[in-house]
């Protein structure tokens, strides 16, 4: 058993307080005197400067954030081969040691966690909340996977019979490569890193490009913790490096969060055995989602409207767990629709550093092209409740929108969208909404509003998403509380933040030993 003290949340900041609200402005002044941040590629106790990346402000996009080195092939080859040799020695150091070094880690986060944040608002437009949200998430990561190996290291109790022994331990698979999205910019490579490194393997850090100032923060706490420099190496690039990783024989396991598309292209290549390679690897994987929350007649919208506009709209619908869809009971889907109409009409678009924003800008000029694409798509074959216009200029700002009346096989019903629009469609009852979502590609999350028990009962045993909510929003998912992640197209259903997430990085091992000796060797 652990000796740690018990697991808890790191506490968010009170962004109420004034107090609060001026260290933020001190933090983002600290970090804009740093701006643009140097990302070079870092393998081993090498590093290898460059600047052929930018990553630019969302809001700002003139201003550069970060400049980072592209890796190639031959880094890609070098941080294999590092993490090949750190892999033993960071094994051997035992889960009591590496979960230490990962708490330190997290403690080099805490005490940098405004700065932080600010980069985040910066990088990513992430707006305060969610920024700290995020860093907190990370933190998270860290302790909670720290203790788990710790945990995982005993064993379980196995049946023992007399004469003999039977132990089962889990051990640490080898070289994983991580590849992370932007969206959560910190806790996403973290958590991914963090498992892979408190089971005992080496990690190779391809973190998106979109990103790589935050990623940069990560591998640098992780050091200053103390995890070798060879059990953690740094590859900013594109999604080549990424591949390059995936085809390799050396790699065992691919940790990777992103959309489906890539999700797929990576689960055929890792399917694919390399000359030399004696292993078959594994892909742990969080995918996109269309995420529904099914409204029922007997549900109280006074709950229900702030907890939909919030799930759909903040991060501007950039948080894979964010509501796409609204499934309301015709019965009262007038009511809601003017509800959800009125309280979107509201929102506030503007900058992430700016506390008031509501909606900051998506993440770059493609995603403002595709989240237009589909709002043209939801204007052409549908009825726009709420649009929010005019937006900023300046920066990636999609117009928050409501659509409602879509035919049901509409791409803005069924696709991915991953930006500010939300479309809201009439079902006959439950039975029909559950029809729906059983219907779907994706299952990552959804959500519930109804006051029945009996309805809580049927949709939680016909739902087949991953993380199910009632009652409340369905972002926000907490290391502990929600492990989180989905099934079908929505990815492995891994549950990053609980209890099983950890062996997907090991593999078990399990020794008989007769112990009716007949006669000792000495
Ligand atoms: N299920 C979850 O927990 C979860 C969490 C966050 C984001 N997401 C999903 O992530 C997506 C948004 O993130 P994104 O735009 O960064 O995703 P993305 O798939 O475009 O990129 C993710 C990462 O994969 C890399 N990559 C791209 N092509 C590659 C290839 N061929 N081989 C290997 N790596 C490659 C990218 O460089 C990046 O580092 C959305 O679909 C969202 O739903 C899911």
């Amino acid at each position: 058993m652990s000796t740690l003290a018990p697991f808890a949340n790191e506490p968010v900041l009170e962004l109420r307080r004034a107090s609060v609200r001026a260290q933020l402005q001190d933090a983002m002044n600290v970090l804009s005197d740093k701006l643009p941040l140097r990302v070079p590629v870092i393998v081993g106790g090498g590093e290898r400067a460059g600047a052929e990346l930018l990553s630019t402000d969302p809001g700002e996009p003139e201003r550069v954030v970060a400049a980072s080195a592209r890796a190639g092939e031959p880094d890609v080859d070098a941080a294999l081969a590092e993490a090949e040799r750190g892999f033993g020695g960071w094994r051997a150091a035992g889960a009591g040691e590496r979960a230490a070094a990962l708490q330190r880690a997290a403690a080099w986060l805490r005490e940098r966690r405004l700065e932080l944040a600010a980069l985040e608002v910066r990088e990513c437009a992430k707006p305060w909340p969610e920024a700290d949200g995020d860093v907190c998430e990370a933190i998270d990561f860290l302790e909670y996977y720290a203790r788990g190996a710790v945990e995982l290291e005993a064993g379980p109790e196995l049946l023992q019979v007399p004469g003999e022994r039977n132990d089962m331990h889990y051990a640490p698979r080898g070289v994983t490569a991580v590849i992370s999205p932007w969206n959560f910019p910190l806790a996403i490579p973290c958590g991914m890193t963090a498992a892979a490194l408190a089971t005992g393997n080496a990690v190779v850090l391809k973190p998106a490009e979109q990103s790589p100032g935050c990623a940069l923060m990560l591998v640098q706490a992780l050091r200053a913790g103390g995890v070798p420099a060879s059990a953690i190496s740094l590859l900013p690039g594109e999604g080549n490096v990424g591949a390059a990783l995936v085809a390799d024989a050396r790699v065992q396991t691919i940790a990777f969060t992103g959309s489906l598309p890539v999700g797929l292209e990576i689960t055929r290549a890792a399917g694919t055995v390399a000359p030399g390679q004696r292993h078959i690897k594994r892909v742990v994987s969080e995918l996109g989602g269309k995420n529904c929350v099914i409204v029922d007649s007997d549900a109280d919208l006074d709950e229900a409207v702030p907890a939909i506009v919030s799930s759909a709209f903040v991060y501007a619908g950039q948080k894979c767990s964010a509501a796409a869809r609204v499934l309301v009971h015709e019965a009262i889907a007038d009511a809601l629709i003017e509800r959800v109409a009125g309280a979107v009409g509201v929102l506030v678009v503007g900058q992430a550093d700016q506390l008031g924003t509501d909606v900051p800008p998506v993440i770059e000029r493609a995603a403002q092209e595709r989240v237009e694409r589909y709002a043209g798509l939801a204007r052409d074959a549908g009825r726009i409740v709420a649009r929010v216009e005019p937006v900023p200029d300046r920066g990636w700002f999609c117009a928050p929108t409501v659509v409602v009346d879509l035919p049901r096989d509409s791409p803005v019903l069924n696709e991915e969208i991953f930006g500010p629009v939300l479309a809201i469609d009439r079902v006959s009852g439950i039975e029909d909404a559950c029809d729906v979502v059983d219907g779907l590609p994706y299952a990552l999350t959804g959500g519930l509003f109804a006051r029945d028990p009996a309805t809580v009962r049927y949709v939680r045993r016909r739902t087949p998403v991953g993380n199910l909510y009632v009652n409340r929003g369905i972002t926000g998912a907490m290391v502990g509380r929600q492990p989180f992640g989905g099934n079908r197209l929505s990815g492995t259903g891994s549950k990053a933040g609980g209890p099983d997430y950890l062996r997907q990085f090991v593999e078990p091992r399990v020794v008989t030993e007769n112990t009716m000796r007949h006669g000792l060797v000495v």
